[in-house]
């Protein structure tokens, strides 16, 4: 078998593999932070499990970029870049910004298949961009652009929405309260909307299967979950705002 037709297999588990995650979230929600619960084997604390679960986002991509033959081209480093963006803080700062996680756990089992859904994923993107795929007019094209621009959209609310949370808890807080302001007035998980527009963002600039499958992955990992965390807000909270939508403004 020729590695393209191993990497398209490969692509198109991850496909499989979202279709998996689409069907069992709805069914269960992922046991980690507020739908944590007992029963899922070992645990782990809640930052260790964060940094072993999106190690290989940096290390594997860096890793299987590096093996490609165009990896020094301008528009591979340029993505190599956008990636490494993200990854880099979520992996190695993010985990260390999240307040009231003392003495929380996720199950190991949890961390483990983020290890291998990464590394996976990792290997799928990097190769396609330093190796597999064709970029070498792309600085030409106006997709990196388009891109780029819907990637750094996506980012800015990400990490605002993500910082709007970590401000609901006074160091060593553990609780939850109802979020505020800015686009938490209309969607309780602006954090997931921005994710789900980065990932569209680098699937529009590498305008490849292996970033549409990303994409796609997201949307159906994150998707059910703002779904199940809109409805423990209105479980918990009876004051929580009648109007308030779960991820897409205005619709869903
Ligand atoms: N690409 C992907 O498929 C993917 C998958 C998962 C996550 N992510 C990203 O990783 C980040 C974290 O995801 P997550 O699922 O952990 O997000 P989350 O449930 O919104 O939680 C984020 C942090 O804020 C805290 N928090 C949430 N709601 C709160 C509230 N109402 N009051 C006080 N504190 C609150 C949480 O505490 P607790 O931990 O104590 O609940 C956690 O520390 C997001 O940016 C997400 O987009 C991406």
């Amino acid at each position: 078998m020729s590695e393209l037709e191993l990497h398209t297999w490969a692509t198109w588990a991850e496909l499989a593999f979202a279709l998996f995650t689409v069907i069992s979230v709805f069914v269960i929600s992922a046991p980690y932070g507020r739908h944590m619960r007992a029963g899922w084997g070992t645990e782990i604390g809640a930052r260790a499990g964060w940094v072993l679960m999106e190690s290989p986002t940096v290390l594997a991509f860096l890793l299987f970029y590096l093996l490609g033959e165009h990896r020094f081209e301008a528009a591979p480093l340029l993505l190599l870049g956008v990636w490494q963006f993200h990854y880099l803080r979520r992996t190695f700062v993010y985990p260390f910004l999240l307040r009231g996680q003392e003495g929380k756990t996720m199950p190991l089992v949890i961390a483990l298949s983020g290890v291998g859904f990464n590394t996976l994923n990792a290997y799928i993107n990097a190769r396609w961009v330093s190796h597999l795929g064709d970029y070498s007019d792309w600085l030409t094209r106006p997709w990196l652009y388009l891109g780029g621009l819907v990637f750094l959209l996506g980012w800015g609310i990400n990490v605002w929405a993500d910082r709007a949370l970590r401000r609901l808890r006074a160091p060593g807080e553990r609780g939850y309260t109802i979020p505020r302001g800015g686009l938490y007035e209309l969607i309780s998980c602006p954090n997931y909307l921005g994710e789900i527009l980065e990932w569209i963002g680098w699937a529009i600039a590498t305008l490849s299967l292996p970033g549409l499958a990303f994409a796609i992955y997201t949307v159906a990992n994150l998707g059910p979950r703002a779904l199940s965390n809109h409805r423990w807000y209105r479980d918990k909270f009876p004051d929580y705002p009648e109007r308030r939508k779960a991820l897409i403004p205005f619709v869903l």
